[in-house]
């Protein structure tokens, strides 16, 4: 070894040579992203290994130099996976880490592995991939989530009398729904983040690796073959953009928000329907806790921190944008700021969808608070003046004479059934059609809330399960 790669192996930083002094210490507090980049090694030697065998390949370095490399590099994955590397205080992050190791154990071969590389080609690749792979774990929780809703649905359209509860709009009784189908509007939105978040896997394959710091190489290298052996669909067009590139970043944080904003919805409505006031549904005692100090109390922690984990999921989303939007071409440090946001994103819903998925999966429903809710009395108003419309009147009308009708009831205090049925424009049938139970069974439009047209949207929420299972 010379000296200049024995001072790398002996930590000195990359860039010493052009340096008389060493960085000082608060430099190092301020800039090195080592104790959060470090979740990148796995990703990193498998960056390097491409980069190595290309630069094998295209006689760029012999064969044994390229041996000699990638001997070192499974070794530094041994002591990663073990625990047993060693870090040094001059290790600012993952890749000065594997380079300087890679440099201790195979001398001059290992200082030549970063022949026609910088690290921002480097942790932009090692960046997607890591990406490629923690993503799909989120899709997968998110389809498990998905699949929950989906058998508690199908668990609720099983039995004989159909269950349903007053839907809302304004957070005030509108009309009867199935359970089934309040449930699924929330699956179908989740299956909605699931295909934002494949586009944008489809989207960040693309292999930044020969951009080099930003202007690629005088040296031969070949980004094609570089592209290939990480599995990448593509390599990069152009060197400034590959290495300055971080929408996919932000693009994934901006999906992952959505995810949270939906996942915050069922968080809250899940507050809601476990309140003594509403009381739709008990949560397992697992999936819940209690107070130090109100000994009665059963809390819904679970449903309130999918809520409130959403600031925060936004927050990372606005924060990377921020970081951004000033930066001129190429490479800036503050690209390294995207890294934190992003795996504290990853990690929280990941966690969220797991625990929600719990959550979901245990807890009691009380179909028949649900049931006696959704049989308020006015609550199938709409489904009467749809009862008028198919008789001949104008809608409009029809409105009207229902809404009448419905004040008077709220007026002289008696049953909306015994004014129905003496109305001279209704009558005892429309009195008989205003039960809940009976009025749901007369929606048949597609997609609609009731039992006629529940099969069928089970049906197509499978396929569409199923579609992005195999995405
Ligand atoms: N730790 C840096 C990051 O995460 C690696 C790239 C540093 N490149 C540089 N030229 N300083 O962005």
């Amino acid at each position: 070894m010379s000296d200049a790669d024995e001072s790398v192996a002996e930590g000195k930083a990359l860039w010493h040579g052009r340096f008389a002094a060493a960085p000082a210490e608060e430099l190092m507090a301020f800039t090195a992203s080592i104790s959060f980049d470090k979740r990148l090694w796995a990703d990193d030697i498998t960056g390097s290994r491409a980069h190595v065998a290309m630069l094998g390949a295209t006689g760029i370095l012999d064969a044994a130099t390229v041996n000699a490399i990638d001997a070192a590099l499974s070794q530094v994955h041994h002591e990663m996976s073990s625990g047993t590397f060693e870090f040094v205080d001059s290790d600012e992050d993952i890749h000065t880490a594997i380079e300087r190791r890679v440099t201790q154990i195979a001398g001059d071969a290992g200082a030549r592995v970063h022949t026609g590389r910088s690290r921002n080609d480097q942790v932009a690749t090692a960046l997607r991939l890591w990406c490629k792979r923690e993503i799909r774990v989120v899709i997968d929780y998110l389809l498990q989530l998905v699949d929950v809703l989906q058998s508690r649905a199908t668990e609720a359209d099983s039995v004989t009398e159909p269950v349903y509860l007053p839907g809302y709009t304004h957070l005030q009784r509108a009309q009867p729904v199935l359970l089934s189908h309040h449930l699924r509007a929330h699956g179908w939105a989740l299956m909605r983040d699931a295909d934002r978040l494949f586009d944008a896997l489809a989207r960040l394959d693309v292999s930044p690796l020969g951009a080099g710091a930003l202007a690629g190489s005088s040296l031969p290298i070949d980004p094609q073959r570089s592209a290939d052996l990480l599995g990448f669909a593509k390599p990069f067009d152009n060197s400034l953009d590959a290495v300055s590139d971080r929408d996919f970043v932000a693009e994934l944080l901006a999906h992952i928000a959505l995810l949270g904003v939906h996942l915050s919805r069922i968080g809250e409505e899940w507050v809601i329907w476990t309140s003594e006031e509403f009381g739709f549904a008990t949560l397992d005692d697992a999936y819940a806790t209690g107070s130090s100090m109100l000994p009665q109390k059963k809390n819904a922690d679970i449903a309130e921190l999918a809520r409130g984990k959403a600031g925060r999921l936004i927050g990372n989303l606005t924060g990377l944008l921020t970081t951004l939007k000033g930066l001129p071409l190429a490479y800036n440090r503050d690209l390294q700021e995207d890294k934190e946001p992003l795996f504290d994103s990853v990690d929280q819903v990941r966690r969220a969808l797991v625990a929600l998925a719990g959550m979901i999966s245990s807890a009691t429903f009380a179909t028949d608070a649900m049931v006696r809710a959704g049989d308020a009395e006015a609550l199938t108003a709409t489904d009467l003046a749809e009862w008028l419309v198919e008789s001949g009147m104008p809608f409009r009308r029809a409105h009207a004479v229902v809404g009448e009708v419905v004040r008077t009831a709220i007026n002289t205090q008696r049953p909306l059934a015994e004014v129905v049925s003496k109305h001279s424009d209704l009558g005892p049938i429309a009195a008989q059609l205003i039960s809940a139970g009976s009025a749901i069974t007369r929606r048949r439009s597609r997609g609609g809330a009731g039992p006629a047209v529940s099969a069928d949207q089970a049906t197509r929420f499978t396929e569409e399960l199923n579609r992005l299972r195999l995405r």
